[in-house]
């Protein structure tokens, strides 16, 4: 009898694809479900990929029962702060709705283990800016609140069926595979590297730094930048956890320090030797001024062991991964 197999859902996008390779390093079987809206087939390194919605229940189904899937690992989702304040029917359709469906299928098909992909924003605006799994979960934008209410479905669903999950809440992934396979490719992101990176090899004219009226040391936004690898590795932690029979959780995952735009920004250039085009604009809707993990639980629990805990190492990853899609772009 073939081994039971693990669902990636938007396991074709930045943070799947970099889990799916972890978990073929391990030896996993692995199906990804991806709708390749903003994935790509290539980012898929091992098992099969299922091009589809998570939100297709009778697709869902029918993948759970043919790889007698027991783990379900659920990253598709609308990720953009921004675009989830103008328009948030879009994402509680697709985070929230598309969610409820999954979960509908996974009880039904008695899935033992779930891992979420969850996010700091559902904090919204911590006091001092530091969040720990204590503080009050007040989204201030439809991205946060669209996963904050994906996380009570999934307490609630775990209460009444066998189903045990781990919530990670990650704080702001950056970087790329060390090894130079896959990287951040999503097309039209809005992620501060990335956006960088771009300007840098000349796919943007310039980079916007929104507000520098925050009351931070240089006015600009602080957040707890955490490597795609490491992020990647809390999840395999989590999946280890859960086989070990441990109790459902939400956990931060983050450093535990921050950046500013404009540290960030500047390490971009050192990196890089060279200089960005960079330009004042106002506040960004949605955005506080300072969101920094307190994330001892994530390392005492699951054994989390951070290796890439240096904005050197993150930045370099993605300018390197920013040329390699110059030369060999995916499309
Ligand atoms: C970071 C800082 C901006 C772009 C993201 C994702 C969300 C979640 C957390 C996982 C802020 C500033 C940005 C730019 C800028 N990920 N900025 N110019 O909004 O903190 O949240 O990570 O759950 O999915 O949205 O990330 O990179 O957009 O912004 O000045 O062009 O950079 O104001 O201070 P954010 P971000």
């Amino acid at each position: 009898m073939s081994k039971s197999a693990i669902l990636v859902t938007g396991g074709a996008g930045y943070i799947g694809s970099h889990v799916v390779r972890q978990l073929g390093v391990s030896g996993e079987r692995v199906v990804v479900l991806d709708n390749l809206v903003k994935g790509f087939r290539q980012a898929v390194t091992t098992g099969d990929l299922v091009v589809g919605d998570v939100g297709d229940y009778p697709l869902v189904s029918r993948l759970l029962a043919e790889y007698q899937v027991d783990t379900v690992m659920h990253f598709a989702a609308h990720i953009s702060v921004a675009e989830s304040v103008a328009n948030p029917l879009k994402y509680y359709g697709n985070n929230t709705c598309g969610t409820r469906a999954l979960l509908q299928a996974c009880a039904e098909a008695n899935v033992k283990h779930f891992v979420f992909s969850s996010s700091a924003a559902v904090y919204g605006v911590p006091v001092d800016g530091y969040a720990d799994e204590t503080s009050p979960t007040n989204p201030i934008n439809a991205y946060g609140t669209s996963k904050l209410m994906s996380e009570w479905m999934l307490r609630d669903v775990a209460a009444v069926n066998p189903l045990r999950y781990v919530a990670l809440r990650y704080f702001n992934v950056a970087g790329a595979h060390p090894g130079g396979q896959i990287g951040h490719s999503t097309i039209g992101s809005h992620l501060l590297t990335k956006v960088a990176c771009e300007a840098l090899v000349g796919k943007r004219p310039h980079v916007s730094v929104f507000g520098s009226d925050y009351p931070t040391p240089d006015g600009t936004g602080v957040r707890d930048y955490l490597h795609i690898e490491d992020l990647a590795a809390a999840h395999l932690d989590a999946l280890v956890y859960l086989r070990g029979g441990g109790r459902s959780a939400a956990l931060n995952v983050g450093y535990g320090h921050g950046y500013s735009v404009r540290e960030v920004l500047a390490m971009v250039e050192s990196v890089a030797g060279k200089s960005l085009n960079i330009r004042e604009e106002p506040r960004r809707a949605g955005d506080p001024a300072y969101l920094v993990a307190r994330a001892d639980r994530v390392r005492q629990e699951l054994g989390w062991r951070p290796r890439y805990d240096d904005l050197q190492a993150i930045v370099s990853s993605s300018v390197a991964w920013e040329h390699k899609l110059l030369k060999e772009p995916w499309t």
